[in-house]
């Protein structure tokens, strides 16, 4: 079963809007050397207020693919309504975003985000016919314990209560070992390995094996230029999502380039 990379960068909290849009073409004129084909699924998350800097890139080869996609870092499940200070799915679809990351781990540890609203989340942009990006991960004592196996399974069910086979076959997951996040310490590419087939294999529990076999599960945390061709030799990592490699149109590129060489893309 072959499975698209994806290199999905995740700007997180950082970047106005001009070095948004710095950032933006730096990438884009790098994409456009290449086909859809040939690329993986390039995809950036710009906080909100920088999505008028970026845009969506189709191929020009009749692919009808994609050179880069555009992603929310969050949203909220309602469609429009009281919630100040929110954004909906149908607003992010406006403003060019196919993507939506849900459940960081930033989200669930400093805004209190819990599994049952990431499960809501994920409905509302399925839902919209967009994609999404459902973080996972452990913290260092969880893993220190022994209980990292049991912990992300548990994350992965409740994210996937009651969606379709078919949805949960387009979605994406974002494996991210907390203690890696931002750290400079990436989590062996043998182990990542390991822990990404077991949540595939928890997705063919929920949601059967041919749905298991088609989503794609990303590894996060401390991904580098250095790092990636390991990464992406690995039989059940099917991509990336980066933080602060991302910020810099040089490492963001060579990620990608690294990618195309190792996987057949
Ligand atoms: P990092 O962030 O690449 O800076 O570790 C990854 C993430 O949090 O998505």
């Amino acid at each position: 079963m072959s499975r698209k990379p994806i290199i999905a960068g995740n700007w997180k909290m950082n970047l106005l809007q001009s070095d948004a849009k710095a950032l933006f073409d730096g990438i884009s004129s790098f994409v456009s050397n290449y086909t859809a084909t040939q690329l993986p699924t390039v995809i950036i998350a710009p906080v909100f207020t920088s999505l008028n800097q970026v845009h969506a890139i189709p191929c020009d080869c009749g692919c009808g693919g994609n050179k880069l996609s555009i992603a929310g870092q969050n949203c909220h499940w309602e469609k429009s309504g009281a919630y100040t200070g929110e954004v909906s799915v149908e607003m992010l679809k406006d403003a060019g975003c196919s993507y939506v990351i849900i459940g960081h781990s930033e989200r669930r540890q400093y805004f209190s985000e819990t599994d049952e609203m990431i499960n809501k989340k994920a409905k509302a942009i399925l839902a919209n016919g967009l994609i999404p990006i459902i973080c996972c991960g452990e913290t260092l004592e969880q893993r220190e314990s022994g209980v990292t196996d049991t912990w992300l399974a548990s994350q992965i069910r409740a994210a996937l209560k009651d969606i379709s086979s078919e949805d949960v076959a387009k979605s994406v997951i974002a494996y991210e070992p907390i203690w890696a996040i931002g750290t400079g310490k990436s989590c062996d590419a043998q182990e990542a390995n390991r822990t990404i087939k077991m949540i595939r294999k928890t997705v063919a529990d929920v949601a059967g094996q041919s749905a298991a076999d088609s989503i794609r599960i990303l590894y996060g945390g401390s991904v580098k230029p250095a790092t990636i061709e390991e990464q992406m030799s690995m039989s059940d990592i099917d991509g990336a999502l980066i933080g602060g490699a991302s910020l810099k149109a040089d490492s963001f590129n060579e990620i990608i380039e690294k990618t195309m060489k190792v996987a057949a893309v």
